[in-house]
This record gives C-alpha cells, structure tokens and sequence, in this order.
C-alpha cells in the first residue's frame, strides 16, 4: 500500500496510545507518517476535553482517525472539537471509529456513536470535509488473557449471548487502507466490520482448551457483582453505560456480517483460533 505524497502523507491518530489506537498506530507504521495524539503522547499531547493541542498537532496532516474514551460521557462534543480542529488545520479526511449496531437505544454510549455519524455526516457535507465511518463488533482481542494463558474468565452477562467478534489487528488494517486510500475514495463510506464466525463466550473458551488442553474456569456473574469489584476505576456514568451493555449482552447477540471486512481486508478475516497461544 502506498500514500500518495502530494497530498501530504502525515496520518494522525486521536487516542493513539489506547487499545484500539496502539493497534492503528502499529498497522500505519511504516506506510504514513504516524502522528499519535492523546493527553499522554509523548509527541503530540492534546486534549479533547478542552481543544487544547489539536489545531497544532493536526496541521500537515492529510488525514485523522478518531478514536474517542471508552464509555465517555459525551463523545459527541469531542468529535465536534476534534472536527473543528481539523477543518482549522486542513485536513482532508476524517475516518470515525464507530461501532456496530450504533442506533441500540438501550445503551447510551452506542446512542451516542449514532450521534457522532450524524454530526460527521453534517460536518462534513457543511464544511467539505471528507468522511468515513467504521463499525467493528466486539474485538477478538477483549478474550486476549484467556486466548494467550489465562484459566479463568469472569463476564457480567450470559456465557451463551453470540457475537461476531472481530480481530482488532484486522480492524487496523482496514483503517490503514482506508487512510491510505483517502477521502477520494472512501468519502460518505459506513463500513461494518464483523469477523467470520457466531461464538459465544462459551464456545470461546471450549475452542481454547481444545486447542491448547488447558482448562479454563468460566463463570457468569451479575452485573451488580462486577461493579461491586470494579466500581473504583470506573465514574457514575462510566458504569451506568457498561451496565446498560452488559444488560443488553445479557439477552440480545451482537452480531456483525464480516462481508464488507473481507472485502476491504483483501483476505478472510482472522478466526479466533489464529489468536489462541
Ligand atoms: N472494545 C471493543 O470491542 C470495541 C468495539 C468497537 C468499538 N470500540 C470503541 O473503541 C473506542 C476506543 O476503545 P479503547 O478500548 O481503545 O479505549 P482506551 O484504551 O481507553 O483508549 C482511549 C484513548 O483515548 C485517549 N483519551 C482519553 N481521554 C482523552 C482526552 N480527554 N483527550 C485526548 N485523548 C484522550 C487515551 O489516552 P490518554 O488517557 O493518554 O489521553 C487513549 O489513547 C471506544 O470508543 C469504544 O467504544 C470498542
């Protein structure tokens, strides 16, 4: 994959030292300029709460993946901020790091995902900024302890629920060629991204220890008693919104075709059993 260079070839990442951003940030490596942008990166230290940064650290770029804070309280005013940044500097094409299944009224952080594609969508068709929006499922890589030596697992919702889990490693790929690629041909694009199997978490673990013979424990618990260990590191609202997912996860699937992954992968998308160590 090659950038064109007239159109300027640094890419930035906002929340390049999260999970999902570290993976983007890996996969862009080598092929772009890489610009990773959070309150903590060494380089490029913004806030999205305040604005503080993002004009500076956005300006040469061609294009900006936006990745916001897990279960934030209002991701909506830091996409607007993180846009207006970006219109200010020049940038060319902003890609969104959504989720599938956005419009799910019962749960407030996907709600507001839906939100942000709306003001994206009205951002980008007012100020003639270029778009595309991703919507992975679940990551493979939420099992990484128990895919790589852990014996134990513990989820706050039914063993049985299905997903369509997705590697995050094909995740940044994908949003590598989307970057790459740009706004010429990725403009007014929604692209869900499941991966190739239906696996519930039980179904996960029975794959691993058949793999591996290793015994894993796996045990459901009620979202109160999850909260109860982790309400500490978690605010208010943060544990309202995971709360209201795992209640969701509870009694509904999550499910994601891996159609379109495959298609913008190039290849079939990763199965859970290439992840297991
Ligand atoms: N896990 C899944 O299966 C899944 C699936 C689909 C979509 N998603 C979505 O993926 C997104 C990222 O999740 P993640 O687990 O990668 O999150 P994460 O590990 O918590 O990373 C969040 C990033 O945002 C940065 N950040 C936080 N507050 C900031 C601020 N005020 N200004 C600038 N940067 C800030 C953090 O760095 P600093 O703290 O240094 O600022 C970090 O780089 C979430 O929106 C989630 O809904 C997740």
């Amino acid at each position: 994959m090659e950038l064109d260079a007239s159109r300027g070839t640094d890419i930035a990442i906002v929340g390049a030292t999260g999970k999902t951003g570290r993976a983007v940030a890996a996969a862009l490596d080598g092929v772009a300029v890489v610009r990773r942008l959070s309150r903590s990166a060494p380089d490029y230290a913004v806030d999205l709460e305040t604005g503080e940064g993002l004009v500076e650290a956005l300006t040469g770029c061609r294009g900006v993946y936006f990745i916001a804070p897990n279960v934030h309280p209002d991701e909506p005013a830091l996409l607007l901020r993180a846009l207006e940044a970006a219109a200010a500097a020049g940038v060319d094409h902003v890609v969104y790091h959504s989720v599938a299944w956005p419009y799910s009224p019962r749960m407030p952080h996907h709600m507001d995902k839906a939100r942000c594609e709306e003001e994206l969508r009205a951002f980008g068709s007012e100020r003639g900024l270029h778009w595309t929006i991703l919507q992975p499922c679940a990551y493979a890589q939420n099992f990484e302890a128990v895919l790589t030596g852990s014996s134990s697992l513990v989820v706050p919702y039914s063993l049985d629920t299905k997903f369509s889990f997705v590697s995050l490693e094909d995740v940044a790929e994908v949003a590598t060629r989307i970057l790459v690629e740009g706004g010429d041909i990725h403009h007014g694009a929604t692209y869900e991204l499941g991966g190739p199997e239906i696996l519930s978490v039980r179904d996960v673990v029975r794959l691993v220890e058949t793999m591996t013979g290793r015994a894993v424990s796996i045990n459901s618990v009620g979202v109160d008693e999850w909260m109860s260990v982790h309400e500490p590191e978690l605010s208010p609202d943060a544990q309202q919104r995971l709360s209201a997912m795992f209640e969701y996860y509870n009694d509904r699937d999550f499910l994601a075709s891996c159609t379109v992954t495959a298609t913008l992968l190039g290849r079939s998308p990763t199965p859970i059993r290439a992840l297991v160590l």
